[in-house]
């Protein structure tokens, strides 16, 4: 039988199964009791006072924005070098999106680039811990004003760290995704952390249609007349109980399937440094990288055949590789409504055309990982 490594598969089975019979036994389905408990050991497991589950990364993204008000008029600096959502969710508040360059070493947002985008209409930045690596947090904050908030897009980091502090507690507020292709999931699903209480019950509102009190609050509550009093414009980003049950099971893995991947990280490294025609990505020395995505580039010059090229003839062998993930620039919606050129962002264009992710995941086996290496330096 032909072998075939996928790019990911979820670390799913009987426990994560097991726990979906409580709440659907119990017949509360929709944010209860699970959500409560899973956003709780969230937000200890990441340091942080406030955990809010939502139904996605981008929901969450979304809802950070309108809890602090950003809307038309203002702008969000975002990476150009990143999944689409992160921009979108800034025009979902009918504020501008401004693209920032990124390091083609780190594939995170270039300081210095977004030093040069500032404007007296630059509101917050998003800090993309892309692929698992936290942003160099220090030298973002040496260029942003104490009035610009930085939000954390950490839809790849849960686990991730940057000198001794958690994602999602290195700035404002944080937004996690737990969607299959990251290292916990939910199916789909998405964390908000933050330590600003304030914000926190905002957000808290806002995910629940703008209601003063939750659902369970009002279930509980001794007057049934009672409905909640609605004073925002909120929206239904609500996690499911089912959902919120997988996610306690997961969580509980998550610095195993880290310790795990970190491991076999180090294992490609060390072997396809050899490799002249492909850069490794970066492994912290003053952090943990979650390793969403273990991500090399390609060098266009010396590499024996073109990026896609040499992505076909891994497939061909039964190796699943994927771009690392897609420039904002280039996409039709984005290039069209802003006038864009692929030279506006020259990093990005590169890390868009060079990236390549391959198969790193908690069900590959050593052998798998051998495979994957030799075949490789075969193409070398
Ligand atoms: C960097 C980044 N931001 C946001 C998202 C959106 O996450 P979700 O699918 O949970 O909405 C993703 C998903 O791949 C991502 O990689």
């Amino acid at each position: 039988m032909k072998r075939v490594i996928y790019i990911s598969q979820p670390s799913t089975g009987e426990e994560e199964w097991q726990a979906t019979r409580e709440p659907l036994m119990s017949g509360w389905l929709t944010q209860g009791p699970k959500v409560a408990q899973f956003e709780q050991a969230f937000a200890v497991r990441h340091g942080v006072k406030h955990a809010l589950a939502t139904t996605s990364c981008t929901t969450g993204l979304h809802l950070i924005l309108a809890a602090m008000g950003i809307g038309p008029g203002d702008e969000v600096i975002v990476p150009a070098f990143t999944w689409v959502a992160t921009a979108n969710v800034v025009l979902y508040c009918g504020a501008t999106p401004v693209l920032a360059d990124v390091e083609r070493g780190t594939y995170n947002i270039d300081p210095a680039d977004v030093a040069r985008r500032l404007s007296p209409r630059t509101k917050a930045v998003i800090a993309v811990h892309l692929f698992g690596l936290c942003v160099d947090m220090d030298a973002l904050r040496r260029v942003v004003p104490g009035h610009v908030a930085i939000i954390e897009d950490a839809a790849c980091a849960a686990g991730a760290s940057y000198k001794g502090v958690s994602a999602g507690g290195l700035a404002a507020a944080a937004a996690f995704s737990f969607h299959p292709r990251k290292s916990i999931t939910t199916g789909e699903g998405g964390m908000v952390t933050t330590n600003d209480s304030q914000l926190a019950d905002t957000a808290n509102k806002l995910r629940n249609h703008g209601a003063a009190i939750s659902e369970e609050q009002r279930h509980k509550g001794p007057r049934p007349y009672l409905l909640a009093e609605f004073n925002l414009l909120g929206f239904n980003y609500r996690m499911t109980d089912l959902q919120g049950a997988v996610g306690v099971v997961q969580l509980a893995k998550l610095d195993r399937f880290i310790a795990e991947r970190d491991k076999w990280a180090a294992w490609y490294i060390d072997e396809l440094s050899s490799v002249p025609w492909l850069r490794m990505p970066i492994r912290p020395t003053d952090g943990t990288h979650a390793w969403q995505a273990f991500v090399v580039f390609v060098d266009a010059e010396g590499a024996p055949s073109p990026r896609n090229d040499i992505m076909e003839q891994l497939q061909r062998a039964g190796i699943s590789t994927r771009p690392g993930t897609h420039a904002v620039h280039l996409l039709g919606y984005y290039r069209e409504r802003f006038g864009l050129t692929p030279e506006d962002y020259p990093g990005a264009r590169d890390c868009d055309a060079c990236t390549m992710a391959i198969p790193l995941h908690n069900r590959m086996s050593a052998d798998d990982y051998r495979y994957v290496v030799d075949t490789l330096k075969k193409i070398a």
